[in-house]
């Protein structure tokens, strides 16, 4: 090897690139979009501007959120030959396998967005995807129902079209009640952006070789996919409804994490970067216990997820390791209250996700960051000679 090659699986201590979008401080647990706190984005602001924020760098006038949400409403339609591919699907398709290829076929029917030259090309291609891609994700969940596919519309807001999308029925009238888009629209803001990620680490290196943005988020999404990234909220409620049926025992459930020879993991727990706590799951916690008060809904899960965290909180093996909840902890419950099903609780990490995904490609392709390419250390054979087949054991 010509030089030397530092080995960093799972890249704990490599800096992959330089970005001016998110700040986090794993030991202070403290999360920054372009300067500002999250917590005050979480209370004061709403999710389309905190997506302009990210993508463009600035938190936008009225006149530019106003232009920036009549071009989005340009682009909400999606071709109609699109249906025929998720009519492909079957209905048990988990929803994330047909996003990710529902956002590679866009391609096909947006071949100028593919790959942006331009500012202006980009300003569309982004556009272009904000308003398909909440379409398509809400497809997923009618097409598992057997339900019609609803269209965006044009005189409500993106939060709420997302409830509309999802929930409006061609047999009555609907409309979205206000405290689930306002719980809504802080959690997508709470999800989406994080740094260099797994999933926005993959969007990167896959824009890297010049593949399109939309290709680009079609891997990133299938990396959000993984239980131990953002899939890890669906699988902390089939966690915390495994141990609700066996009788709430989480004792049992926490020595089974700590088990080495159990594979079982307390999901939810646990991060890379925080090693103190996740300030997102400090919002969501709170946020759980106030729309449930608000939707009236009582619902045990809540109290199994608090008594995992008081357990885990006071327990040396998690202690020890700094494993505190993250932002998958607590989002599930709030997504369970508002009916929306286990399986599309990373649907909802990816619609949070988007505009950092943009933001991310965005500026790598803008600062012509190099192809993604590491290297290894060789384990394998020393050169050896071919043995014929006749000759092989
Ligand atoms: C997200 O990177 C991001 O920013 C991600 C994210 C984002 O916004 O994009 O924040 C979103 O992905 C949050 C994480 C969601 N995943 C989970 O909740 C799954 C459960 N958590 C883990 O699998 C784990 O904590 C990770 C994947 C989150 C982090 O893994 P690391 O940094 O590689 O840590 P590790 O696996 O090396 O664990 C260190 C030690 C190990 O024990 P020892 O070998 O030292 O004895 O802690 C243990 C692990 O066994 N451990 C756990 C645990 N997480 C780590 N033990 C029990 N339960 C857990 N959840």
């Amino acid at each position: 090897l010509s030089g030397v090659v530092t080995l960093d699986p799972g890249y704990k201590n490599t800096g992959a690139c330089t970005s001016n979008i998110t700040f986090l401080d794993g030991e202070k647990g403290i999360l920054h979009y372009r300067g500002y706190s999250i917590e005050e984005l979480a209370e004061k602001g709403n999710f389309l501007e905190v997506c302009y924020l990210l993508i463009f760098g600035e938190l936008p006038t009225p006149a530019e959120i106003k232009e920036f949400e009549t071009h989005i409403r340009r682009y909400t339609l999606v071709d109609e030959e699109m249906k025929t591919i998720i009519d492909g699907f079957p209905k048990t398709a988990h929803p994330m396998g047909v996003l990710s290829a529902l956002t590679s076929a866009l391609i096909a029917f947006n071949p100028k967005a593919v790959n942006p030259g331009n500012e202006q090309e980009l300003y569309e291609a982004v556009c272009k995807l904000m308003g398909k891609f909440l379409v398509i994700a809400t497809w997923t969940y009618r097409k598992s129902k057997g339900y019609p596919l609803n269209y965006y519309d044009n005189t409500i807001g993106y939060v709420e079209n997302f409830m509309q999308l999802m929930f409006k029925l061609p047999t009555e009238p609907y409309t979205a009640n206000p405290a689930i888009v306002e719980a809504l629209d802080k959690l997508f803001i709470l999800h989406a952006d994080h740094e260099q990620n797994c999933s926005t680490s993959t969007v990167r290196m896959v824009g890297s070789s010049h593949a399109g943005l939309f290709a680009s988020v079609s891997a990133g999404i299938s990396a959000l996919w993984g239980p131990l990234h953002g899939g890890a909220n669906q699988a902390v409620l089939e966690m915390l409804e495994e141990i609700h049926a066996n009788g709430g025992d989480a004792d049992k459930y926490m020595d089974k994490a700590k088990d080495k020879n159990d594979p079982f993991r307390l999901m939810g727990f646990g991060h890379r970067v925080y090693k103190n706590f996740d300030p997102r799951a400090k919002i969501i916690k709170k946020a759980a216990d106030e729309v449930l008060a608000t939707l009236g809904v009582n619902d045990p899960i809540l109290g199994i997820a608090k008594k995992l965290e008081a357990l885990a909180l006071s327990d040396e093996y998690f202690v020890s390791r700094k494993l505190y909840p993250n932002v998958d902890f607590y989002s599930g419950i709030i997504y369970r209250a508002l009916g929306i099903p286990t399986d599309m609780f990373t649907v909802m990490f990816a619609i949070g996700r988007l505009p950092g995904w943009i933001a991310q490609w965005k500026e790598m392709r803008l600062n012509k960051e190099p192809i993604g390419r590491p290297r290894q250390v060789y384990t394998g054979y020393p050169l050896r000679e071919f043995v014929p087949s006749d000759k092989r054991k």
